[in-house]
Order: structure tokens, then sequence, then C-alpha cells
């Protein structure tokens, strides 16, 4: 039995009481649904600024009905003290904070706005924390704290200046979890994120990422647009991986704390692999690819290439991740050939238009 296994049977056997911010949208819901088929009690927090009541209703109908009446919703705002006060009073043992305004062309266009939820909203979750006395704080970093520092792979304690607004929010997440540390005591862990993709993830809107904006297109036989010549290169990470990720982290010992760790898989991948990926995997289920995609301008704030060095979370944490990222995408691409199937039989038709210019981001 490995690690994840071994933490995954004391849960089960000694059920805990979490709290997931941000749990209607794609990774909450996903932290959600795992945390509930171990039978866990969990209090969700959300304000449905960039998640959907749908996410928490398709999460019913994964679970039982026994392990959906241990779900406990609240709709409200991290940016409201009193609000993260009530969400984490009543025992809650870990938290897991993914609750945030994402995508770094979003904070270029509103960085009012990013800078309220990611930086205030995150030091009141913080408070309301430690003043808790919970026994895990774990939140959503990003590889985006990286910045422009040039050396590959990244390796957490060599980073360079942020890029952008969103950038500098989580990486100020990162400064505040430190001090919180030194002058509180209260340790918690960082999980930077890169890149992750899987079921829920929302493939509408201006500020969609990478892989479902590119799924919904190709399925709706739309023209994508890869920002660049297509070598840009992430280091997708499915979401399964990001779970195991919170759940070692979450119970994770005393001296592990007081960190952050990456949390990807340490592959590349350029966007015209991808591309090829998508095709490949879309015609196994019966769908074929058949316009090549179109190139634009390199996008403002993204970096050109980006991989983990995620042996720190290996060694410390006991992170092996378990998807690669075609398998991921396997695992992925039946529930977005569902959801499009939905989309048109409630619209019953779906316009052919070119799909907005995209790039990876974090
Ligand atoms: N998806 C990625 O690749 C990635 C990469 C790096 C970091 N992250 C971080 O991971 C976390 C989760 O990202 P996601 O991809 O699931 O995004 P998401 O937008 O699907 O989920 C964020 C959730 O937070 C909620 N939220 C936003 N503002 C809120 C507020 N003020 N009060 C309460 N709830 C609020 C939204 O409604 C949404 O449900 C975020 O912190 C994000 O910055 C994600």
């Amino acid at each position: 039995m490995n690690h994840f296994e071994k933490i995954q049977c004391e849960l089960r056997k000694h059920p805990r009481k979490w709290l997931v911010t941000g749990c209607a949208g794609f990774i909450g819901s996903n932290l959600l649904e795992a945390l509930l088929k171990l039978d866990q009690t969990v209090v969700g927090l959300d304000n449905f600024a960039t998640g959907y009541q749908h996410n928490l209703d398709e999460v019913r109908e994964q679970v039982s009905a026994m392990q959906w009446a241990r779900f406990n919703f609240i709709q409200g705002d991290i940016r409201d003290s009193s609000t993260c006060k009530q969400a984490v009073n009543g025992g809650i043992d870990h938290i897991l904070h993914q609750a945030a305004l994402g995508s770094v062309p979003r904070s270029l266009e509103d960085p009012v706005a990013t800078n309220d939820t990611n930086i205030n909203g995150f030091l009141n979750m913080l408070v309301a924390s430690r003043n808790a006395g919970v026994k895990s704080f774990v939140y959503a970093a990003s590889s985006s704290t990286y910045g422009d520092h040039p050396a590959l792979p990244k390796v957490e304690d060599r980073i360079g200046k942020p890029l952008s607004p969103y950038a500098l929010t989580k990486y100020v997440n990162e400064l505040y979890a430190e001090v919180f540390a030194r002058c509180y005591g209260f340790k918690t862990i960082g999980l930077r994120y890169f890149n992750v993709f899987g079921k829920r993830q929302d493939p509408n809107g201006a500020y969609a990422a990478v892989i479902p904006k590119w799924i919904a297109a190709m399925i709706n036989d739309k023209q994508v647009t890869i920002n660049g010549d297509g070598r840009t290169s992430r280091d997708f990470c499915f979401v399964a991986n990001a779970i195991q990720a919170n759940l070692l982290a979450a119970m994770a010992r005393e001296d592990r704390k007081d960190q952050v760790y990456n949390v990807a898989v340490s592959d590349v991948t350029t966007l015209n692999q991808l591309f090829s990926y998508l095709t490949r995997i879309l015609h196994a289920n019966g769908i074929e690819v058949t316009r090549e995609p179109a190139h634009a301008e390199f996008r403002k704030g993204d970096v050109m290439h980006s991989q983990a060095d995620i042996r720190k979370a290996t060694r410390q944490l006991g992170y092996v991740p378990e998807y690669r990222i075609y398998a991921g995408l396997e695992a992925a691409m039946p529930w977005y050939v569902e959801q499009t199937r939905k989309t048109k039989v409630s619209t019953n038709s779906v316009p052919r238009q070119h799909a907005s210019p995209v790039a990876a981001e974090n």
C-alpha cells in the first residue's frame, strides 16, 4: 500500500471535518467529491463568482445520499470576515482553501477585483482559521509565482518577478502564510498548481483555460487559435493528482508545514502536442477533428515554458502523480463529450464561429 492509499484508509477509519472554499468551482468541486466518497464531513463555501450550482448538483449525483447528507453548503464571500469566521467554526479539522479569482487576463483587466478576493479574502481565511485552531490549512498557490525566472524545471525556492496582478496575489498569499507561521506559529501548506485540468473545468467565457476551451471548440467543429507558434509548453496536471496532493498536505506532519510544494507531473507538453493528443482522444471518442489550428500573437503575461520539479512534494509529502497528461485527458474526455451533447440538446443549435485565441495559463 502506498502512502496515499494509507492516508485514505486512515481517513475512512477516522473521518474528519473539512472546509473547502471555492467548492462550486473546478478543483473545489473535485475535492468535495473525493472527500464525500471517503465518508468525510464537509462544509463548503462559495459565492458563485466563477463556480456553479450545477457543479454541486453533479457531485450530488456522484455520491450516495448518506455521503451527500454530510455536506453543508454556505453561499458566502471570503471578502467578508464574519462569513469566514462562520465557515471555520463548529470544529473544522482541515481547510482546503481554493476560493480565488483565477486567470491572468482577468487580473490584467481588473486587478482590484483580483486583489480583493485573492489577498483580502485570503487574509480573512487565514485569520479565521488561526483563531479557530484548525489542524491544517492548505491553500491553492500557483506556478505563476515563478514569474520571469528562467530556470527549468521550476524549483520551489527559486522564483522571479511576477508577470501579472494574478501572479502577484498568489505570491502575496505565500508571504502572508510565512508571516503567520513566524508571528503566530500558524503553519500552513501552499500547493503551487501547474495548469490543472479535468472534469468540471469551465470551457466557457473569456477566461477559460486552454484545455476545456479547446476541447469545446474541437467538439463543436470550431477552429482553435494558438497564441504563438505552438512551441509554448506547460506541465499539465490532471485534477486527480491535485486531489492527492491536497489530502497528503492536509495530513502532513508538523515539520512538513510552513512550506510550498509544486503540484504537477514534471512533464513537458507543447501546445502543438496538446492539439494532437486531443485530436487522437476525440477520435477514440467518435469525434473527428478536421480543422487545423490558427496561430496568433503570443499573449501578454504568459511565460514561454513551464515545468515543475516535483521532488520536494514527493520527498516530503509522499506525492506521486497517478496520471500523466495523456491518461488524464483520456479520463476527462467522456465528461466533456457528454457536456457538449447536453448543451446541444438544450440549445438545439450551436453557432459555428472561431473560438477566441487561447494560450496556456495558470
Ligand atoms: N486551475 C488551475 O490550473 C490553477 C492553477 C494554479 C492555481 N489555481 C488556483 O486554484 C484555485 C481553484 O481554481 P479553479 O481552477 O478551480 O478555479 P474556479 O474558478 O473553477 O474555482 C474558484 C472558486 O472560487 C469561488 N470564489 C471566487 N471568489 C470568491 C469569493 N470572493 N468568495 C467565495 N468564493 C469565491 C468561485 O465562485 C469558484 O467556485 C484558485 O485559487 C486558483 O487560483 C488553479
